[in-house]
């Protein structure tokens, strides 16, 4: 039986998800490779040997370099702030590594195009975590614009809003641009245009409109352990400058002709994780919400008119619903932590030389991206239309 010895680069949220996947993915799937839980670095104070013992990681590590370097690794899983993916992930490459890297690709535009030059010359293969890609409502709004079932594609529409970070969050490093590059930008409008791209198997050509707002300017400095996020840092006294935004919203033109809208927001009250798109089609539509992840809506315009309607797809059927039927039977629902499992999954795949079970996006894939991210930042900057041929 193949192995693949996987070093995880932090221990924080995505940390966590990711030691649940990388444990999990042999139990509930037959991967062609089975990943081994071989070490976990993480900063001193974060404990990283019991991180590892309840985790299931072989070896903790407080010096990440000498993990990417080390000739018992073959893949390096990266899950740190994003201001510090790039360096982790080249060397990592230049080290003949495979590597997953967490999203955004990056923080800023340069540092996403130095991380795709590294893996076009690199022996390893380069894979990010996009995983809403891998909610199977999503995977299978993907085969069913494959299939034409929407016709062609006039609307999308996609949000992601949560409300998180209200005044009682502390200055994490989510709003510091030097560590984050953006906020809800980079974070939440990432996802929506990797899983927009991805479902209607288009690109984004034009980007216009662009909002960008900070409402809240000042926040507490954190006190306490690196690597508490969401809102769980504790405040100290002292204030700091908030230097990213709280909100962005853009339009944008996609290849196929079809106009879109984006939004973006860590201060929508009442919408917790609410990352959804709704896409027109001419014979059809569909509508996603993760927050009814196990559901998709379909709208189909072939029907008689009279009986056109909404239908609620349950996406939990094991001989139809990708990744499904690994899981449970019809309708004992997954949660957030199975898209991870699924990616892993793909992942090993991937590396093994198959076929992932839907499109996984490489470090090129997720620098389109990127790109599409910073023309709306000059957007909003400038208040003006930009095209994507501007960003290179
Ligand atoms: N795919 C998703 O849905 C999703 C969700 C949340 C976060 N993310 C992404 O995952 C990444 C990590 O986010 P998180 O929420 O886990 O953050 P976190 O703050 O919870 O954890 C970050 C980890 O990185 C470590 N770290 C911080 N600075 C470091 C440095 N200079 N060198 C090495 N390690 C350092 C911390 O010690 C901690 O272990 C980010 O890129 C974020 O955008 C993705």
């Amino acid at each position: 039986m193949a192995t693949i010895n996987v070093a995880l680069i932090g221990q924080g949220f995505m940390g966590r998800s990711h030691s649940n996947a990388w444990g999990q993915v042999a139990k509930f799937f037959k991967p062609p490779i089975t990943p081994v839980m071989h070490t976990v670095f993480g900063q001193p104070e974060e404990n990283p040997p019991a991180f590892a013992a309840n985790w299931g990681w072989k070896n903790a590590s407080t010096d990440w370099q000498q993990v990417v370097r080390s000739p018992e690794i073959g893949l390096v899983d990266v899950v740190t702030p994003n201001y510090i993916h790039a360096p982790v992930a080249i060397e990592a490459l230049a080290a003949g590594k495979h590597v997953a890297c967490e999203k955004p690709l990056a923080g800023t535009l340069s540092d996403a195009r130095a991380m795709a030059e590294a893996a076009r010359k690199a022996n390893g293969k380069t894979f990010v975590w996009f995983n809403y890609r891998r909610c199977p409502a999503v995977a299978l709004a993907h085969q069913l614009v494959k299939q034409g079932k929407l016709g062609e594609i006039r609307h999308v529409r996609a949000v992601y809003l949560q409300d998180w970070a209200s005044e009682a969050v502390p200055l994490l490093w989510r709003f510091d641009k030097s560590l984050a590059g953006s906020g809800a930008h980079g974070d939440l409008n990432a996802h929506i245009i990797d899983m927009t791209r991805f479902v209607t198997g288009a690109e984004i050509v034009e980007v216009a409109g662009a909002i960008a707002e900070t409402f809240i300017r000042k926040r507490k400095l954190p006190v306490g352990a690196a690597g508490e996020t969401l809102g769980a840092g504790k405040a100290g006294e002292q204030m700091g400058d908030v230097t990213v935004d709280d909100t962005v919203l853009f339009l944008a033109r996609f290849s196929n002709g079809a106009v879109a809208s984006f939004e973006a927001a860590r201060q929508a009250t009442g919408n917790q994780n609410r990352n959804g798109f709704e896409i027109n089609g001419t014979k059809g539509a569909l509508k996603f919400d993760f927050e009814r992840m196990n559901e998709l809506q379909w709208y189909d315009a072939t029907l008689p008119r009279a009986v056109q309607g909404w239908s609620t797809i349950m996406c939990t059927h094991g001989g139809d619903h990708p990744y499904v039927a690994n899981w449970w039977p019809d309708a004992h629902i997954i949660g957030y932590e199975h898209g991870f499992t699924n990616q892993a999954y793909d992942i090993l795949k991937a590396i093994a030389g198959e076929e992932p079970t839907v499109p996984l996006p490489d470090f090129e894939d997720a620098y389109q991206t990127q790109r599409v991210l910073e023309a709306a930042m000059i957007s909003a900057a400038e208040r003006r239309p930009v095209k994507l041929d501007e960003v290179k």
